[in-house]
C-alpha cells in the first residue's frame, strides 16, 4: 500500500475584523462572557467574498506551497456546510478557477469534521492507486447561515478556508492512521436545514407547521460534551492503530471550537495541554476550515519539523468526529 503525505498547505481568511466589542454593539453580549466561555476574542466576516471565494484563495496558497501544478490535480475535495449553492459544488468552482483542468471535483458534507473526512477519503483514493494528487479543502462562510441576533450562537462563528495538496510518499512517513466516526441518532445537536419539500403532490401542510429556514441551531451542552468524548475516543483509537503513545505526540491539532473543550480534552485524554495548538481567538469556529488554517499556521510558523507527529481532530453536525495521525515530512 502507497504512504500519504501532505506535500503543502495554505489558508485564507476575510480581511475584515468583527471583535467581541463590536458584538456588543448590537447584541446583549460582552466580551468578557465571550472570552472567558469560548476563547474567542475575534474573528474574520465576510465582506463579500463567498465560500468559493475563500475555498480558492486557500487552493492557490496550497499548491504554490507544495510546488504543484493545478493541472496536475487528479481530484478536488471540498468539504462545507455553506456552499455557494447546492450545485455547482464549490469544488467544481474552484476547479474552473484555478485551472485544474484535468480534476475531478465534488464537495462533501461532515461539518467541523470535514477537512479530515476529506483527507482520509484523498488518502484512500492515493492508497488505491486511483489517484497521485489531491486537493482537499475546508471551506466556510457560516457568517451567512447564524442568526445575527442570536447571542447564543453568532458570536461562536467566523468565515475562512484551509486547504492541504496530499501526494503518494516515497516513505513510510504522512498519514499514519485515520478515524472516521457518525452518530445520526445525536443529528440534532446541530442542525442547518436545507429547502423545505415543496411540491405540486404534495398532502397538505399544517398550518402551525413553522416555516423551515436556513438558520444554524445548536444544543451547545450536548456538542460540548459530545467533543469531548470524541477527542478521547479518537486519541485512544488513533494511537492504538498506530502503535504509539501520547509522549510521541508534538501537537495535537482539534477543531477549533471553544478553548473549554479545548483544555477538558487535554485533561481528559492525558495529553499535555501545551501540545494542542489554539487559534480560535483570532477566528472564531470557522467549522471544515478550522484544522487547515491551524496546520498552515502551525507550518508557515516554521513550528513543524520532520518527523513530528500530529493528531488532527474534528467533531461536528450529524454528528461526526474524525481523526488523522500524521507524521510531518516534507
Ligand atoms: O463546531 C461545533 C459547534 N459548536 C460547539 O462546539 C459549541 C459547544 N458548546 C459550547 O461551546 C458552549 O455550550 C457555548 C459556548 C455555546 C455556551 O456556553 P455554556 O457555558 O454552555 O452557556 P449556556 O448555553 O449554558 O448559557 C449560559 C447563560 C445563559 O443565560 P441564563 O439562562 O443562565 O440566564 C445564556 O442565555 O449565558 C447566556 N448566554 C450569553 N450571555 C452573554 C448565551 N450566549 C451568550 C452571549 N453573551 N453571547
Amino acid at each position: 500500500m502507497r504512504h500519504v503525505k501532505i506535500a503543502g498547505t495554505g489558508s485564507y481568511v476575510p480581511e475584515h475584523i468583527v471583535t467581541n466589542d463590536d458584538l456588543a454593539g448590537f447584541l446583549d453580549t460582552s466580551d468578557e462572557w465571550i472570552a472567558s466561555r469560548t476563547g474567542i476574542r475575534e474573528r474574520r466576516i465576510s465582506t463579500g467574498e463567498n465560500t468559493s471565494d475563500l475555498a480558492a484563495a486557500a487552493a492557490q496558497r496550497a499548491l504554490e506551497d507544495a510546488g504543484v501544478k493545478a493541472e496536475e490535480l487528479d481530484l478536488i475535495l471540498c468539504a462545507t456546510i455553506s456552499p455557494d449553492c447546492f450545485m455547482p459544488s464549490v469544488a467544481c468552482m474552484v476547479q474552473e478557477r484555478i485551472g485544474a483542468s484535468k480534476a475531478a471535483a465534488f464537495d462533501l458534507v461532515a461539518a467541523c469534521s470535514g477537512l479530515v473526512y476529506g483527507m482520509a477519503t484523498a488518502a484512500a483514493f492515493i492508497e488505491s492507486g486511483m489517484y497521485r494528487t489531491i486537493l482537499v479543502i475546508g471551506a466556510e462562510t457560516l457568517s451567512k447561515t447564524v442568526d445575527w441576533t442570536d447571542r447564543a450562537t453568532c458570536v461562536l462563528f467566523g468565515d475562512g478556508a484551509g486547504a492541504v495538496v496530499l501526494t503518494p510518499s516515497e516513505r513510510r512517513t504522512g498519514i499514519l492512521a485515520s478515524y472516521l466516526v457518525s452518530d445520526g441518532g445525536k443529528q440534532d445537536y446541530l442542525t442547518l436545514p436545507a429547502l423545505p419539500l415543496n411540491n405540486s403532490f404534495m398532502v397538505k401542510k399544517d398550518e402551525h407547521q413553522p416555516e423551515q429556514s436556513s438558520i444554524l441551531s445548536m444544543k451547545g451542552q450536548d456538542v460540548f460534551k459530545f467533543a469531548v468524548r470524541s477527542v478521547v475516543d479518537q486519541t485512544k483509537t488513533l494511537l492504538t492503530k498506530a502503535a504509539l503513545t501520547e509522549e510521541d505526540i508534538r501537537y495535537v491539532v482539534l477543531h477549533q471550537a471553544n478553548s473549554r473543550i479545548i483544555e477538558q480534552s487535554a485533561k481528559s485524554s492525558g495529553i499535555s495541554q501545551e501540545k494542542f495548538f489554539l487559534n480560535l481567538d483570532r477566528y472564531g469556529n470557522t467549522s471544515a476550515a478550522s484544522i487547515g488554517i491551524a496546520l498552515d499556521e502551525l507550518s508557515r510558523k516554521g513550528m513543524l519539523s520532520d518527523g513530528d507527529k500530529l493528531l488532527l481532530i474534528g467533531f461536528g453536525g450529524g454528528m461526526t468526529s474524525g481523526g488523522i495521525l500524521l507524521e510531518w515530512s516534507r
